[in-house]
Order: C-alpha cells, then sequence, then structure tokens
C-alpha cells in the first residue's frame, strides 16, 4: 500500500472516550436502546453527524481504550479521495449518500436491489467495538453500528454454487475525485474498489455490515452509507460505500490483489508471522499511543481460527 510519511495525528479536541460514553449514555437515558426511529426508519437521509441508536453488544468489549472520533475521522484510508490520510475527512463533502441502493445479486435464488434505508430497517442495530488493523501498520479501536451480513445475505437465498462474496464500491470520478483519469489519478487502483470474502467469512457471526460508528451515522469519509468490517483481516479487506454485493462460484478479484498480488493476498488475515514484503507485521502503531504493541493472529478474534483449519496461511496470505 502506498504508505505517506508524515502526516501525524493532531491530538482531536474533539470526542475522546469520555465524552463519547457520556454520549452513549445520555442516548440510553434518553430512552434510546435501539431507538432512534426517526432516522432508522425516516424517509429522508440522515446525515453523517446525526445520532444513530443500537444495541450496545457486550459481547465484544474489549480492554483497548477506544480510538479518539477525531482520529478515527481524520486519519482514513478512502483511496477514491486520494492517498493522503487527511484526504478523505477534507474531500469527502462530496459523496451524496441519499438516494443509494444496494445490488445484491449473482448465484442468488431471491437476487434483489435493496434501497438503504430498507437495509437500515432488515434488522436490529448492534454496537460492536471491533480493533482494525490497517495492513500499513497501524490500527484503532472503533464501535461500529451495524449488523451481521448474513441477515442480509440470507435474504437473497445464496444458492448452493454460491461460495464466494465480491463487494464493489460506488464509482463515480463526480463524487470521488481520484477516479477522475489522469487528474488525482496515481495509477495504482482500478477502479472500483473491489474486495472479496469466502461465503463462510462472509456468513461468519464478526463479519458486520456497518452503517455507524461512535453512535454515529457513518461519516462519509469512513464508508457511507455503508461498508463492511471485517475485524480480523487487514483493513482493506473492509471495503467502503457498497453499491453492489455480488455471490460467485469463484474467487473474485480484487483491487489491491490486483494492483500488487505479491503483496495483498485474497485472504489478507491479520498474521504477524507474515510479514508483508516491504515491512514487519509483527507490530502494530495503535493510533493514539506511542509504543508500538505486538499484533495479534487474527488480530485477537481467534474464533475465525477454524475457518482456515488445514491451510498454510503463509500460502494464502
Ligand atoms: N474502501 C474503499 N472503497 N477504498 C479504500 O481506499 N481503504 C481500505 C478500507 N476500505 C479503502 C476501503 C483500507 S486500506 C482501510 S485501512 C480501511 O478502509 C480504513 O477504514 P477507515 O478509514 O474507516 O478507518
Amino acid at each position: 500500500m502506498l504508505i505517506k510519511r508524515g502526516g501525524e495525528i493532531k491530538s482531536g479536541e474533539i470526542t475522546d472516550r469520555a465524552r463519547y460514553l457520556s454520549r452513549r449514555a445520555f442516548m440510553a437515558g434518553a430512552g434510546a436502546v435501539a431507538l432512534a426511529p426517526g432516522v432508522a426508519h425516516g424517509a429522508s437521509a440522515p446525515p453523517a453527524g446525526h445520532p444513530l441508536a443500537a444495541t450496545h453488544n457486550k459481547a465484544f468489549d474489549l480492554p483497548d481504550a477506544i480510538t479518539k472520533f477525531q482520529d478515527a475521522t481524520t486519519y482514513n484510508n478512502f483511496y477514491e479521495f486520494g492517498v493522503n490520510k487527511d484526504d478523505p475527512s477534507r474531500l469527502a463533502g462530496t459523496l451524496k449518500t441519499r438516494p443509494w441502493q444496494v445490488q445484491v445479486d449473482g448465484l442468488a435464488q431471491k437476487p434483489r436491489t435493496f434501497d438503504i434505508d430498507d437495509v437500515l430497517k432488515m434488522a436490529p442495530l448492534e454496537e460492536r467495538v471491533y480493533r482494525l488493523r490497517c495492513v500499513e501498520g497501524w490500527s484503532m479501536v472503533i464501535p461500529w453500528i451495524g449488523f451481521p451480513l448474513s441477515a442480509l445475505l440470507k435474504r437473497v437465498e445464496p444458492t448452493g454454487s454460491a461460495k464466494y462474496v465480491e463487494f464493489t464500491t460506488l464509482m463515480d470520478p463526480e463524487q470521488f475525485p481520484a477516479q477522475k483519469k489522469g487528474l488525482f489519478n496515481w495509477g495504482g487502483l482500478d477502479w472500483p474498489y473491489t474486495e472479496g470474502l469466502r461465503l463462510d467469512e462472509a456468513l461468519h457471526p464478526l463479519t458486520l455490515l456497518t452503517v455507524g460508528m461512535y453512535g454515529q451515522v457513518l461519516p462519509n469519509q469512513d464508508g457511507a452509507p455503508i461498508r463492511v468490517v471485517v475485524p480480523w483481516k487487514y483493513g482493506f479487506k473492509s471495503a467502503k460505500s457498497l453499491v453492489r454485493i455480488r455471490l460467485t462460484s469463484e474467487e473474485p478479484k480484487t483491487a489491491w490483489n490486483k494492483a500488487a498480488p505479491q503483496e495483498y493476498g485474497f485472504y489478507s488475515n491479520v498474521n504477524p508471522k507474515v510479514d508483508h514484503p516491504r515491512w514487519s507485521q509483527a507490530t502494530e502503531r495503535r493510533i493514539g499511543e506511542f509504543r508500538r504493541r505486538e499484533t495479534l493472529m487474527f488480530n485477537g478474534y481467534d474464533q475465525v481460527a477454524g475457518l482456515y483449519s488445514g491451510m498454510d496461511l503463509k500460502k494464502y496470505y
């Protein structure tokens, strides 16, 4: 991945953990467990920053401190807006998140195009705190809001020959300046951004279809209005601003794998023992911390190990 030097995080004056938690307490105090019907069920588009309530799922709580909201929303990778960490937060205002549809098709008995507002009502929204480990060697801890991707996939009834799921980000150079040919185009990625999972990975209860974070509607720079979050894999597997989810029989081609196959494999499970050809993956810099910490196998999500039993994870990196 293109790693830019400099651009250190400035300690944010906005939401630290205490403030985030007190906002959550405030929302709960307002009787907001799974509330905000005006958001989840309303006809008009909830803007980024609008409160989005969800039931906090304690099962995923971590001992780690939550990353500052300010950091999670200003230190981003969203190459459609540019390669600098602050490009997405500076430029994401051009992304229009309504109307928005997600096509769910391919090897399915009931392929369908869903309106984003129907997706929001499809399953109860949960808040889950997950680690996010970028392949570049930094990490964050983010309280996401969403529901298991399996709930959406089951709606379309995958056929017996479906073995993989492909995710596609919106292609629109008017909204994503770096998709404009020749302008900011650094020639690295073949747009639209695509990613993929094996079907059993996609159906794993950890795989979260995500519409919010920090008690709010997902900010544009974090992949509004809908993205996937796969916490045991490097961050680039968690594709943003999805317009299509396609069931396939063959391993989908993915954007980073096409750009540099020897560096970015299809699986891309977080693995401290398999180094990137250009840097070690043994440790990581948690954004907001000074000292590097050890990277955990599967980013600490050991419950997925069974998905890979018998596989050589050095070969299937
Ligand atoms: N999705 C799209 N469409 N475009 C991108 O450039 N970057 C990926 C991933 N999803 C990316 C993307 C990478 S490299 C990371 S680390 C995460 O998004 C970052 O998510 P965040 O900015 O919300 O922390």
